[in-house]
């Protein structure tokens, strides 16, 4: 495939939805406060990551592996879950990403948006304390588990793959677009 995305590993437990709908983004509800409801949101593997360019450090992994990901779906829902967009989608063999820190395959369950206001804000997560107009989390889940539910009982049951996305206004025409920030390969 020749379109390009660089991303941002996110090793998280994710709040996944089904497991109540009483946490959100700000105030008593925000992710402050999910650490309280929500065990596994309790440490340093949660969302949102704040990353700081100061503290990265460069590490030698094998290449990530990007399976099915150009297979076009045979059905396609899109819900609004009152929280975000969550799109799922049935294809003969579902994207599988492996490889790179990842110790076994996680098979693609769903993906959804965070989204802002304006233009300034909308990410979950953070690069340097700069937010991003939209994220995009595309959700995996470790096959070794057998199902996502028995998945997301473990510190290690779900990958997120995320890809962040700012604006460029195309220079005459004024044309919004979105871009993904980052960029790199699949393979
Ligand atoms: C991000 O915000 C925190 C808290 O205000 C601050 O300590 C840190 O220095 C900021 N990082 C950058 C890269 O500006």
């Amino acid at each position: 495939m020749d379109s390009k995305y660089e991303f941002v590993l996110v090793f998280s437990t994710l709040l996944y939805a089904g497991h109540g709908q009483d946490f959100g983004y700000d105030g008593n509800n925000g992710p402050n406060h999910w650490g309280e409801k929500y065990q596994h949101c309790v440490g340093k593997h949660q969302s949102p990551i704040n990353i700081e360019e100061h503290n990265v450090r460069q590490v030698q992994l094998p290449s990530m592996v990007f399976q099915n990901f150009n297979q076009t779906p045979k059905a396609f829902a899109l819900k609004n879950n009152g929280h975000t967009v969550i799109t799922t989608m049935e294809t003969d063999k579902k994207p599988v990403v492996t490889g790179g820190p990842l110790a076994s395959d996680y098979e693609f369950v769903q993906l959804h948006f965070h989204w802002g206001a304006n233009d300034d804000e909308g990410s979950e997560n953070t690069i340097n304390n700069n937010s991003f107009p939209l994220e995009l989390h595309m959700v995996f889940y470790d096959k070794d588990y057998g199902s996502f539910e028995e998945a997301i009982e473990h510190p290690d049951g779900l990958t997120v793959l995320s890809i962040l996305f700012s604006i460029e206004r195309a220079a005459r025409t004024w044309v919004v677009c979105l871009k993904p920030t980052y960029t790199g390969r699949e393979e």
